[in-house]
This record gives structure tokens, sequence and C-alpha cells, in this order.
């Protein structure tokens, strides 16, 4: 066990035996020898339990590892914003989102026709789009064109249903890429994750609707503790080409709403999902007025 995850497991058993000295302390008021007697044992217990955990810690005050890793683990008991959120990340880039190896191959359901290559082409994102319509949305023409429909049809679908479809053709995703419980995460996703970012961004002409103020205010009370107030703390790009949050915001809004809402996958980054997609649309609309160079 490391220094700071005992000093932590101590001072909770210091704080628990406080709590514990104020209860049996409370009715003394008028303190009999049996109530003294009481509290000497308290203290005596709590003395003794202070000496034994620093030899042994109590196995339900340690830090469970995959507890602490925000990134790649997952909480003990999922709540419905944390599972679409994992499953958006999956949707996004799964072998970034998951921790595994990238595939080697072109996904074959990928059309020749197809500007992108290799690994991409296995990404939800690649087919279906940022904003989860396909050849109907921002991929009708340009670089991402692959003529696929998006998933918008797949709204309320059963999870367990569109998990097994994506075992199969076309999609033939194996457990070694995605688990069945990983799986179930994007299948959620699809069910109940997905946003009506076409209500909120114009892919057409890239204009957010959202309130710039109130998303003036959410940035800076969140993600400038990261991004910067400006946004320019973090660069996905090179010096001669940033790519900035205001950079992305500007380039791919509809890129930006997934991450805001679902994070960024392998990326110590928040998600806004347990808050109104409003909130997200307003930080979008903050974010396209951020410096972009
Ligand atoms: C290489 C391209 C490609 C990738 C990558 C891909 N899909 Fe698909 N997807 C397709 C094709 C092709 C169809 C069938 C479309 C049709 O029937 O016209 C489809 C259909 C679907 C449907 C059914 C849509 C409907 O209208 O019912 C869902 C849901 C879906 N995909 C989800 C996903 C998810 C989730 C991922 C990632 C884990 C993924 N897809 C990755 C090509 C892809
Ligand atoms: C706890 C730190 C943290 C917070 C808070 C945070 N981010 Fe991030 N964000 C990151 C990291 C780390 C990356 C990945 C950077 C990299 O790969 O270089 C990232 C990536 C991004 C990206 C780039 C993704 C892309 O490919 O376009 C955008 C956009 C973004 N964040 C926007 C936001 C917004 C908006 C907020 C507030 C709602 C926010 N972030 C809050 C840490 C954070």
């Amino acid at each position: 066990m490391s220094e700071p995850e005992h000093e932590l497991a101590f001072n909770q058993w210091i704080i628990a035996g406080v709590r514990d000295i104020r209860v049996a302390v409370r009715p003394t008021t008028g303190a009999s020898n049996a109530m003294k007697i009481q509290l000497s044992a308290v203290v005596i217990a709590l003395s003794c339990c202070l000496a034994s955990e620093v030899v042994s810690a109590d196995p339900k005050s340690e830090l469970r590892e995959d507890q602490a890793d925000f990134v790649h683990g997952a909480p003990e008991s999922e709540s419905d914003s944390w599972l679409l959120a994992a499953g958006g990340r999956i949707y996004d880039n799964w072998w970034h989102a998951l921790d595994r190896e990238k595939p080697t191959s072109m996904h074959p359901a990928y059309p020749a026709t197809g500007k992108q290559s290799g690994a991409n082409t296995w990404r939800c994102k690649e087919c279906h789009g940022w904003d989860y319509r396909g050849r109907d949305g921002k991929y009708a023409s340009g670089s991402h064109f692959t003529g696929i429909k998006g998933i918008e049809a797949a709204k309320g679908d059963d999870p367990a249903a569109i998990a097994k479809m994506l075992r199969g053709a076309p999609h033939g995703y194996p457990a070694t890429m995605i688990t069945d419980k990983e799986l179930a995460r994007v299948a959620a996703f699809v069910s109940r994750g997905q946003d009506e970012t076409a209500k909120f961004v114009d892919v057409k002409t890239g204009n957010v609707k959202g309130d710039v103020k109130h998303g003036e205010a959410i940035f800076q009370t969140t993600c400038a503790a990261c991004h910067g107030f400006d946004g320019r703390l973090l660069n996905r790009g090179d010096k001669d080409a940033p790519a900035y949050v205001g950079t992305d915001a500007n380039a791919a809004p509809d890129e930006v709403l997934h991450k805001i809402r679902n994070s960024h996958p392998g990326a110590a980054m928040i998600s806004l999902r347990a808050f109104p997609i409003e909130d997200a649309a307003d930080v979008l609309a903050y974010a396209k007025t951020l410096p972009q160079k």
C-alpha cells in the first residue's frame, strides 16, 4: 500500500473514532460511573483499532485501484449518466475508451469509395456520424462520406438486440475488441443516449443554438480548470496548426457537443451528461467565441 492511501485510511479511522467518542459522551449529562466506564471502553477499543490499523487496514476503507481509475475504470454501482457517457466514448473511439489495441485492418463494411483508412474505419462515428445521422447529416458529403445511414432509427430499441447485432454482419465486433459488458454500454447509448444534436447544431452552417453568457459561466467554472480560461492550455494539434477548444468548436461543433456530453476517450476529462443538454449547447456556443489559434 502506498504512503498517501495509508494516511487517508488512518485519518478516516481517527475521524470515525472521534465520532464514536462524541456519541458516547453525549448522554453523560450527570455522568454515571457506568457511563464513564463505557467511555473508557470506547477509548481503549479505539486505541486498539488505531494500533492494529498500522498493521492491517480495514478492507472497506482501502482504495481499490479500479475505483480510482476515472478514465478506464467503472463505478461499482453505475448511474445511468455514467453508463450513457461511457457508451458514448465507445461510439467515439472504443480502443482509446477501453485501453485496447487498435485494429490493424480496415473494417470490412467500410466502402471502397470512402476516403478514410485503417483503424478509423472501425469507429462507430466514422460510419454513423457525430450527429448520429450518417448520410442524412454532416457526413452527407465530404471526406467522411460513406453513404451509410445513421443510428437514429435504433433509438428506443432493446439494448440486448443492439448488442447482438453489433457482433454479427455487417459489424462483426469480436469480444477481444469490445467485451459483452462494454458492448452493453454502447448499446445503451444507441438506445437511450443519442442527443438531438441537429436541434442545437446546424451542420450546414456550423451555427449553434445556445446561450453564450450561460456557456461562459459554465466554461469558466468547469472546463477552464484543464483548458484554461481561453481554452488554449491544452493543444491537441501542434505549434503551427493548433487545436484548442475554440479551434475544434468552430471546425466540428457536432463532434465537440458529443465530447462535452460524453467526455474524450482515454482522457481525464469531465462530461456534462448528468446535466440538461441545453447546458452543453450553451458551453459549445461560448466555446465558438474562444481563440482558434
Ligand atoms: C464500417 C462501417 C460501420 C461501422 C464502423 C459501424 N457501423 Fe453500424 N452499420 C453499418 C451498416 C452498413 C449498417 C446497416 C445499414 C443499413 O441497413 O442500411 C449499420 C447499422 C447500424 C445500426 C442499425 C441502424 C438502424 O437503422 O436500425 C446501428 C444501431 C449501428 N449500426 C450501430 C453501430 C455502432 C454502435 C457501431 C460501433 C460499435 C457501429 N454501428 C459501427 C456500418 C457501420
Ligand atoms: C479534468 C480536466 C478537463 C476538464 C475539466 C475538461 N477537459 Fe476537455 N479535455 C481534457 C483532456 C485531458 C483532453 C485531451 C487532450 C489531448 O488529448 O491532448 C480534453 C479534450 C477536449 C477537447 C478536444 C477533443 C477533440 O478531439 O476535439 C475538447 C473540445 C474539450 N476537451 C472541451 C472541453 C469542454 C468544453 C469542457 C467543459 C465542459 C472540458 N473540456 C472540460 C481535460 C479536461
